[in-house]
């Protein structure tokens, strides 16, 4: 009988990759979501992919009630991996408290459900935790910085909510993934990132800019102490990233773990400029890019990009697709999405 994971947020732009690389990997995914980022199609798109409709539980994991009935209902889970929260850095400034509350709440609810039964649960986690760290390559020993947004302290807290529960309580394997700056697409073009509104990271800007929905792309400065001025970020493939969740179920359900609480940063280990993203979109695609230099966004850290040698030997992973499938694939999404609007 194949094993059962919950993907909270699984009809999200990770979380629905990473249900196709269940199913690759012999799980059974089973969705729960409260749609408030995402679009029900998206189970119809799984289906193309995978073969099969994936279970599908519309669900607020805000309301303890629910979220009790419903995983008393489905006993048979037999891991988690939880990326049901608000996650817009921006957005997040000017809405602490929904933050606060919807990406605490869903957490603390799904957690204290196992206390008295075992669990193995993967996190996701953010890069956003290390600030501008001091050292580059950035490795999970290096400290926390006080987040510089409510949504970069809601990923310091919940890692720390984690750690301490896993400190308490040896019914809870927990793996907490440090996700650098996924983008990308599956190469199907069936799924991809759908961001509600202007989008607020580079990438799908690029592409909505390439394909006419938006104007120039504004550089947000040019003057940062790096090669080319703009900032440096570690971008990782979506479906790499992904396969790092899997990576971590496999990783507890073989108890291989020293302890029950374990970080990992997960990226490719390299740094790309934000001109140099650009230019890669270009060479990638053959779409010429219309872009300015405009002034530094606040709240941008210079560069960050990480150390991934802990992921690769105790995780068992590392990143596999480069740049160019990154924009390829990238760009394949927003023709799709132009022409089959959801
Ligand atoms: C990347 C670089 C911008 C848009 C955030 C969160 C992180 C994760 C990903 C949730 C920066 C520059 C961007 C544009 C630009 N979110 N840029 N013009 O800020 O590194 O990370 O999103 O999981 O947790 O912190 O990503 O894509 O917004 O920016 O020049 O129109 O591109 O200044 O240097 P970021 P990003």
């Amino acid at each position: 009988m194949s094993k059962r994971i919950l993907v909270a947020g699984g009809t999200g732009f990770i979380g629905s990759h990473t249900v196709v690389e269940l199913h690759n990997a012999g799980y059974v995914p089973v969705i729960v979501d409260d749609l408030s980022n995402s679009s029900i199609k998206i189970l119809d798109q799984l289906e193309r992919i995978i073969g099969y409709k994936p279970e599908f539980y519309q669900l607020d994991l805000c309301d303890i009630e629910k979220t009790e009935q419903f995983l008393d209902q489905n006993s048979a889970i037999e891991g988690i991996i939880h990326f049901a929260a608000f996650k817009a850095v921006g957005e997040s400034v000017k809405k602490p408290l929904a933050y606060y509350r919807n990406n605490f709440y869903s957490l603390i609810n799904l957690l204290n459900y196992y206390q008295d039964k075992p669990i193995n649960f993967v996190f996701s986690s953010s890069c956003t935790v290390y600030g501008q760290p001091d050292v580059l390559p950035v490795t999970e020993s290096a400290p926390v910085k006080k987040a510089e947004s409510p949504y970069g302290n809601t990923k310091q807290v919940s890692e720390e909510i984690l750690a301490e529960t896993a400190a308490a309580n040896k019914n809870y394997n927990i793996v907490a993934l440090r996700y650098f700056n996924p983008v990308g697409a599956h190469d199907s073009a069936l799924i991809g990132e759908l961001p509600i509104g202007v989008p607020q990271n580079l990438v799908p800007f690029i592409t909505q800019s390439a394909i006419g929905k938006r104007g120039p792309i504004t550089v947000f400065g040019d003057d940062y102490d790096t090669p080319d001025g703009s900032c440096i970020r570690d971008y990782i493939h979506v479906v790499d990233l992904a396969k790092a969740h899997v990576a971590a179920i496999k990783r507890m359900e073989a108890k291989k773990a020293a302890d029950n609480y374990e970080v990992f940063n997960i990226g490719t280990g390299k740094g790309s400029s934000v001109l140099e993203i650009i230019k890669a979109f270009e060479t990638s695609t053959g779409v010429k890019l219309d872009y300015k230099i405009g002034p530094r966004r606040a709240g941008d850290i210079e560069k960050v990009y990480g150390d991934v040698e802990k992921s690769k030997k105790e995780l068992g992973w590392q990143a596999e697709l480069g740049i160019e499938e990154m924009m390829k694939s990238a760009w394949e999404w927003e023709k799709y999405i132009k022409a089959n609007p959801f």
